[in-house]
């Protein structure tokens, strides 16, 4: 690499790092880093089948989406009390303030704890708790989305849904997640349905693994205003057509989709050629503790594999305020803001 060419890269890092950013596709239970799993698991005196940290890590060799929700479920085992979901929960947020992320939507996936034993309120209350404090401390704002295990039943959906009424004015939106193929957004219709008759907006996984068709279904049949990931929606140029028109947000996660062979190397990740066309895409981590790196992580891989430009780098910071559930007033502002740390950095060149 010459060195014109890696001060440009160090100038595009600093920008990543400079502008305020949101991140709209986490799952909470994915930030859960070996060292603070082998910590729980010792506190809860829990038995992991991996004699270190190393062997931890070492496992994290992913062949599929199943191969990691297989790891990512075994993993959330050492979950058990309120304080552990407040710790993890901490532990991400200060990462995304380290980010300069000023606004998260963090999906849980209560069943996963539920199913196990842990009560509702348990894990509601130790991310809520976290939530809170990043509020107080750094102005860092969120929204928790409720997201519902897909290679489960309906009726386990409906079940868990329940157990979460008494916590409802804490939860703001549900979600669809686990594994995609095999499991079509048409197996939810009746309980999104209920969702949205609680008022709440929904998302959905669709277009991972899983065809073009499950984008389609999730936003006819479920009605989700987002989509996470969406990146095989390029396989059917009508719907690619709808979500330009209709400015759906597609929450893409690029090196998810690189360690769950979504696609084989970053420099074949369509995230440029889709912001090119028009799409509403976004960049998030997933699950950073599995897959190598949190936002600006993302940001800096797509940079220097994708030869972003400073203004396709802005165009994604500003995305993510846009695809987020803030207030009009409140994207403005960012926006606004975005705009000035954009020109301050062109000066300082
Ligand atoms: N896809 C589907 N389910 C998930 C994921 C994902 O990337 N991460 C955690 N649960
Ligand atoms: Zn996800």
């Amino acid at each position: 690499m010459t060195t014109q060419c890696t001060n440009t890269q160090h100038r595009l890092y600093q920008l990543i790092g400079q502008l305020p950013k949101t991140e709209l596709h986490l799952h909470i239970e994915g930030t859960l880093e070996p060292e603070l799993m082998f910590a729980l698991a010792q506190r809860n005196q829990v038995t992991l089948p991996y004699a270190s940290i190393d062997e931890l890590r070492a496992a994290y060799d992913f062949h599929n989406l199943q191969s990691f929700l297989d790891l990512y479920y075994a993993g959330a085992a050492v979950l058990l009390t309120e304080q552990d979901f407040y710790d993890l929960t901490w532990a991400y947020l200060q990462k995304a303030h380290d980010d300069n992320i000023v606004h998260t939507e963090i999906f849980f996936d209560p069943q996963t704890h539920t199913l196990r034993g842990v009560p509702f309120a348990i894990v509601y209350q130790g991310i809520r708790r976290a939530l809170d404090e990043a509020q107080a401390q750094w102005g860092l704002s969120s929204r928790l989305i409720f997201s519902f295990l897909r290679h489960l039943t309906e009726q386990e959906g409906f079940d868990v849904l329940e157990q979460a009424m008494p916590f409802l004015q804490g939860i703001d939106g549900f979600g669809l997640d686990s594994s995609e193929k095999g499991h079509p957004p048409a197996k939810f219709e009746r309980l999104f349905k209920r969702c949205q008759e609680l008022n709440l907006p929904c998302v959905a996984h669709a277009g991972e693994e899983g065809p073009a068709a499950y984008v389609m279904d999730a936003l006819h049949l479920l009605n989700v205003k987002r989509i996470d990931h969406g990146v095989r929606s390029l396989e059917n140029a009508e719907l690619v057509r709808q979500l330009v028109a209709e400015q759906i947000p597609l929450t893409v996660c690029p090196l998810s989709n690189i360690r769950l062979k979504v696609f084989t190397t970053m420099q074949e990740h369509p995230l440029k050629q889709m912001l090119d066309m028009g799409l509403l895409v976004t960049i998030n981590s997933d699950d950073p503790a599995y897959f190598g790196g949190y936002v600006n992580d993302n940001f800096k891989a797509c940079t220097t594999a994708l030869n972003l430009s400073d203004q396709d780098i802005v165009q994604l910071a500003k995305n993510s305020f846009i695809a987020s559930w803030l207030s009009d007033a409140e994207k403005a502002r960012q926006l606004a803001e975005i705009d000035q740390i954009w020109q301050a950095w062109k000066l300082a060149d």
